[in-house]
């Protein structure tokens, strides 16, 4: 029998994860807080489909079948038959560990408990449950269909069993692996902060434009996306929250410090893309 993924929190990056799981044949339940999100989601999942099969990267017929894999959920105890839950909710600890504490009263005692956090201790969310072993960190990049890597977080008493079936599904899901030390940003995020910081220090410094940041960093560094073209792309949001989560885990390390541009856009709503405006504008003209 296929194995059955629940996903709860069906934003940016729960949508990507929905949408590789049932093109590899898994059956998913997503689910969100809010039912208005999950509807978004399903037609965002569509709307990406329909550009592979156009550009011939799937057939119709493989997404006609992966679309009928998903299943929208509205009551989070209709994921108690899920052999993997994977949690892609806000980036808050109190969020996550409120979360993880019900869903170790909803699963099965076999079924993995994985986080998508991009900086917060796996080790913290764990200890919420009464089955740490059984909680991982499987972090997915942002667009989940095209970012290839998952970082695979062994929180302190995250067991070698979790970890295998783990690997093992995100290869799956036509992943690379590689597995990380559970500390804060893993990683990819931790050496991502000093890009995103520096780039916001030299516009607050007025040295030169935000566009003008974006096409030098292309340009000579032969990088795809600009810094703010990419805060965009993460939404300003969780960008901004991972940044203050680094910081606060490494006792206020300066080189993690927070931005206080980024801060007031957040405060104004400019997440990026999904809000339409961020540093750039995205409503159609
Ligand atoms: N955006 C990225 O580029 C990116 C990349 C890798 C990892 N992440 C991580 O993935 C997680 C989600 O990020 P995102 O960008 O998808 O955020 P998002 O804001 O797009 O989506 C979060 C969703 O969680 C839902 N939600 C909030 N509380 C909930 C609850 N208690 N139960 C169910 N649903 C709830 C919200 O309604 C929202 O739809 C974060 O931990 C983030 O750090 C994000």
């Amino acid at each position: 029998m296929a194995i059955s993924i629940g996903i709860v929190g069906a934003g940016t990056m729960g949508a990507g994860i929905a949408h590789i799981a049932a093109l590899n044949k898994f059956n998913v339940s997503l689910y969100d807080i809010n039912e208005e999100v999950i509807r978004r989601s399903v037609e965002k999942i569509n709307y990406e489909m329909k550009r592979s099969v156009d550009k011939n990267k799937i057939s119709d017929d493989d997404m006609k079948m992966a679309l009928t894999r998903i299943k929208k959920r509205t009551n989070i105890n209709d994921l108690d038959t899920c052999d993997l839950i994977i949690e892609a909710v806000l980036e808050d600890i109190k969020v996550k560990r409120d979360l993880f504490k019900k869903l170790d009263q909803i699963a099965h005692h076999t079924t993995i408990l994985a986080t998508n956090t991009s900086s917060l201790s796996v080790t913290s969310i764990a200890s919420a449950t009464k089955h740490p072993g059984r909680v991982v960190g499987m972090h997915f990049f942002n667009p989940v269909h095209q970012m290839k890597l998952v970082e695979i977080v062994k929180g302190t008493l995250t067991s070698d069993e979790t970890i295998r079936s783990a690997t093992a599904i995100a290869e799956q899901l036509g992943k690379k692996t590689i597995q990380v030390k559970d500390t804060p940003g893993f990683v990819v995020n931790r050496v991502a902060r000093p890009f995103y910081g520096e780039a916001l220090k030299i516009l607050g410094e007025n040295v030169t434009s935000l566009e003008e940041i974006d096409r030098i960093v292309k340009k000579s560094g032969g990088f795809k996306m600009g810094p703010f073209e990419l805060m965009d792309m993460i939404g300003n949001d969780v960008n901004f929250s991972v940044t203050e989560s680094i910081y606060e885990q490494t006792f206020h390390e300066p080189r993690f410090r927070p931005s206080q541009i980024q801060q007031q856009m957040v405060e104004a709503g400019l997440f990026g893309k999904k809000s339409k405006k961020g540093f750039y504008n995205y409503e159609e003209k």
